[in-house]
């Protein structure tokens, strides 16, 4: 073994007991795209794979988790929103499965949530979006926490990856395994998270159009021709009309959204309409609309959620093989320290 893959495995070890896998490399889940074929090619190939709920019913999650298990030769996670209605419900499928890993997404988990996983024997994984709320976490009982910064796909806080890291990491570290989210796109910077403390790294946009993905070839083209700059977060227009950011391309889409905001936003000032209904308008513009770009390819219409690290993205090629990469130029980075 050369001296930066042994650094390597030494830096990971700690992550990838955490979740039983090879590597401490998760897929964060994205809904629609994590499904069975994605998730079970992750923990296959040595990393860990987490399939997204999103909105499913209970009985769709029980049925992809099973779909999942009859691929996935290693363990597997799942990821639940937090306000979804029947979060109780699906924590009780993932206890029927015996789902090793449960990461809890969207904010703080309500009482009774993480003991009822934890009571499963479920290890228990939350977003943790300030160093105060991560504390929180801790004295919650949470297993281990994601950090994500603002480049990452998806929905978005206001900070980066590389100043939550150093805020976060220095004091957190030791308590709880600490998994870096958001931008990363190259083995070197994985390794520079662990260097810093970090138990290991949640990537989603690198694996969203692997070969194993069912995302329509529309969606990988675009993700291929896309660079850095072309991955932007919504924009709140009027103070009155919140917005939670959210990063994909840039597309009819994402300039009908502004446009859309005026409208409301007009029709406000003229009493045409009412604050509740104009709110209600701008939460539900988007509604629906990740599935159109990822499943139905319509991505000038839909939301290609997508990171800033989708310029690092080049072509569509096994999950397999993306790790192999990234682990390759991480080891050869620790190498050269
Ligand atoms: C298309 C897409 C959909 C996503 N959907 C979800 C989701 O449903 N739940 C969630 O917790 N995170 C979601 N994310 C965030 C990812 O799990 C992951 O944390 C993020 O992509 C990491 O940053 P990166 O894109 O810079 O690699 C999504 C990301 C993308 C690109």
């Amino acid at each position: 073994m050369s001296v930066g893959t042994d650094r390597l495995t030494r830096l990971m070890a700690r992550g990838a007991e955490f979740f039983g896998s090879d590597y401490a490399i998760l897929a964060g889940a994205m809904s629609w795209v994590s499904e069975r074929h994605l998730v079970s090619a992750m923990s296959n190939a040595g990393g860990f794979g987490v399939i997204a709920c999103g909105a499913m019913t209970p009985a769709l999650l029980d049925a992809e988790i099973a779909g999942t298990k009859a691929l996935a030769t290693k363990p597997f996670g799942v990821n639940l929103i937090t306000m979804h209605p029947d979060l109780m419900a699906l924590i009780d499928i993932c206890a029927q499965h015996q789902v090793s890993h449960v990461v809890l997404a969207g904010g703080l988990p309500p009482g009774g949530a993480i003991d009822k996983i934890k009571a499963s024997g479920a290890r228990v994984v939350c977003f943790a979006p300030a160093l105060a709320l991560a504390k929180k976490l801790i004295r919650s009982g949470v297993d281990a926490l994601v950090i994500e910064g603002m480049e990452a796909g998806g929905h978005i806080g206001p900070v980066s990856t590389s100043v939550l890291a150093q805020e976060m990491l220095p004091t957190i570290a030791e308590q709880v395994p600490v998994f870096v989210a958001g931008g990363i796109g190259r083995g070197e910077a994985i390794a520079a998270y662990l260097e810093m403390g970090a138990a290991g790294v949640q990537l989603g946009t690198r694996f969203a159009i692997a070969r194993e993905s069912i995302a329509h070839p529309n969606f990988k083209k675009a993700f291929i021709r896309a660079s850095a700059r072309d991955a932007i977060a919504s924009v709140q227009i009027d103070p009155r009309l919140p917005v939670i950011p959210v990063r994909a391309l840039k597309n009819a889409a994402s300039e009908l959204f502004a446009a859309k905001q005026r409208e409301v936003a007009q029709a406000l000032d003229e009493g045409r309409i009412e604050m509740g209904e104009a709110q209600l308008q701008i939460e539900h513009y988007w509604a629906g609309a990740l599935r159109r770009a990822v499943i139905d390819g319509d991505v000038e219409h839909g939301s290609v959620m997508a990171g800033q690290s989708v310029g690092m993205v080049t072509k569509e090629e096994p999950v397999a093989d993306i790790i192999a990469t990234l682990l390759a130029e991480a080891a050869e980075a620790l190498e050269r320290r």
